[in-house]
């Protein structure tokens, strides 16, 4: 009885054992497999099926973002076909996307759309160990020696385009600073000969270049609609033009401080120089990465100023300070000192970055944690987005973000800094940061302090919109300002 009891017992103890093996056993795969096989997946956005989520895309990106926001937070994927769009809205959830190496989180797939534009060979159309090349060659013909030369030209072009404004006069500003960005940007990128001798045939073919990258080249960037056929003509004749520049300057052992210059001396690691079709696709996406996006915040910019006569105020003051102090020169060193003038472009880029939406291409598994403390796994295969446009006017990170307050960089406050790095992202940040931000801040300033100095102004049309329709998002319609040529008195 007593041996029956203990076999009893025994077969107890052993199906106890057994359990709570099979118990461990299954803690542990679950420990093991489940980050897998049990992702903690962001929420989703609400959308019809098929294409609901790319209707809600295209209606407008920064609209859908401000209503799901607030409802799903800071991680979250839409979905649409076989696509699946994963949002980063913050700084807390996006350093990886801004330092993620470019095997886990790419662009060639998102940014293929340029490669009609920019031709072959260069940027998108190349792996990213040539890439990573070509972007060295990018810093180096924007360095600060080379800069110093292009300010020059930057103050000469300021200087001769508003000698041809009269006494007085109502001009919309943005077509004028259009205009004159297009001028320096083709002295100081693309080189005396294009800006002496071939300004307006060149910028024609830029004008079609320009106009062949619409939404739709987006997701079809070789679709057989005119306005490709004109990019890919205007493309082929750039090329030829170039190449004839190169030719000659090469001929003639002619040197110059340009953008132009600086790629036809750039070497790859192993000593091969770069073609010439290499060089004028560099040019075609160094303008079209600088030109549109500093015309845009030049005019944003200006309408602030005019509109806050507190932040005009304290920029005119600046002005005629730098003026006692340095007389009417104007070079680089200069423009670095308008510390007032920084702010003030700052804060309308803040509130008008015209990139509206970054995108990344991911090739590995990642999690997030929001600054509520939830954390999502973010699968390979989703395209991953942030938003400048939105991610600068959070409230948390912003205090009354949708205010014009360019203070707020100011030492002390150093909003953009006080939430952590990624906090403001018009530039972009972290490893494909933009390249051109001196450069482009240059710009703006050398326009601005040329017009503080010499005219008086005044905004008259209604404070712009912005043209969400845009590529680059910019300003809807006319800047309408009446000027009167005044110089800065310094009293
Ligand atoms: C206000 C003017 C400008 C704005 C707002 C701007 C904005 C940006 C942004 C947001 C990015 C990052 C894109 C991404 O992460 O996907 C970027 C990258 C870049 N920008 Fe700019 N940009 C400006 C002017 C310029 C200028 C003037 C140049 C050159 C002359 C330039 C050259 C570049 C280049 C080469 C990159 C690519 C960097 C990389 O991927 O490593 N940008 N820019």
């Amino acid at each position: 009885m007593a041996s029956m009891e203990l076999v009893a017992d025994n077969k107890l103890l052993n199906v106890g054992l057994l359990l709570v093996a099979t118990l461990i056993v299954a803690k542990l795969l679950s420990v093991l497999l489940l980050p897998r096989s049990n992702k903690r997946l962001p929420p989703v956005v609400k959308a019809w099926p098929v294409l609901g989520g790319l209707v809600r895309f295209l209606r407008g990106p920064v609209v859908m973002l401000r209503q799901e926001y607030p409802k799903l937070g800071s991680v979250f994927t839409l979905s649409f076909l076989n696509k699946n769009i994963t949002f980063l809205i913050g700084p807390e959830v996006s350093a990886h996307f801004f330092k993620a190496s470019e095997s886990d989180l790419s662009q060639q797939e998102v940014y293929q759309f340029n490669v009609p534009t920019f031709g072959p060979g260069v940027v998108f159309d190349v792996d990213y160990s040539v890439r990573q090349e070509q972007f060295r060659f990018f810093t180096e013909s924007l360095r600060v020696t080379k800069l110093k030369g292009y300010v020059d030209y930057m103050v000469a072009e300021a200087e001769e385009y508003f000698s041809k404004w009269g006494d007085s006069g109502e001009v919309d500003l943005k077509y004028e600073l259009e205009h004159l960005i297009i001028l320096t940007a083709s002295r100081c990128l693309l080189g005396e000969e294009v800006r002496n001798k071939l300004f307006d045939d060149v910028s024609a073919l830029f004008h079609d270049l320009d106009n062949g990258m619409l939404p739709i080249s987006v997701i079809f960037p070789y679709l057989p609609i005119p306005a490709h056929r004109r990019r890919d003509e205007a493309r082929k004749k750039l090329s030829g033009i170039f190449a004839n520049i190169i030719g000659s300057r090469k001929q003639a052992g002619k040197s110059e401080n340009d953008m132009l210059q600086s790629f036809m001396d750039s070497k790859y690691k192993d000593g091969r120089p770069t073609t010439e079709s290499e060089v004028t696709g560099l040019l075609i996406a160094a303008l079209f990465a600088g030109q549109h996006t500093s015309s845009i915040t030049s005019t944003w910019t200006g309408a602030y100023l005019l509109r806050h006569k507190e932040y005009l105020a304290a920029v005119l003051d600046e002005q005629k300070d730098l003026m006692k102090k340095h007389g009417n020169r104007v070079d680089h060193d200069i423009l670095s000192e308008m510390e007032v003038l920084y702010r003030c472009i700052k804060e309308a880029l803040r509130l008008h970055p015209p990139l509206i939406m970054l995108l990344r291409s991911s090739h590995s598994d990642f999690s997030v944690k929001t600054k509520e403390g939830k954390e999502y796994d973010i699968p390979k295969g989703h395209i991953v987005a942030t938003s400048p446009a939105f991610a600068n006017r959070l409230p948390h990170v912003y205090k009354n973000p949708d205010t014009y307050d360019p203070d707020r960089f100011a030492a002390g406050r150093d909003e953009d800094k006080a939430a952590g790095a990624f906090s403001y992202i018009s530039f972009g940040g972290g490893r494909h940061g933009c390249l051109g931000e001196p450069f482009a801040y240059l710009q703006i300033k050398a326009i601005w302090s040329h017009l503080l100095r010499n005219f008086e102004l005044e905004l008259i049309s209604p404070f712009p919109e912005i043209d969400w329709n845009a590529m680059v998002v910019g300003v809807k319609g006319k800047v309408m300002v009446r000027y009167k040529r005044k110089e800065l008195s310094l009293n």
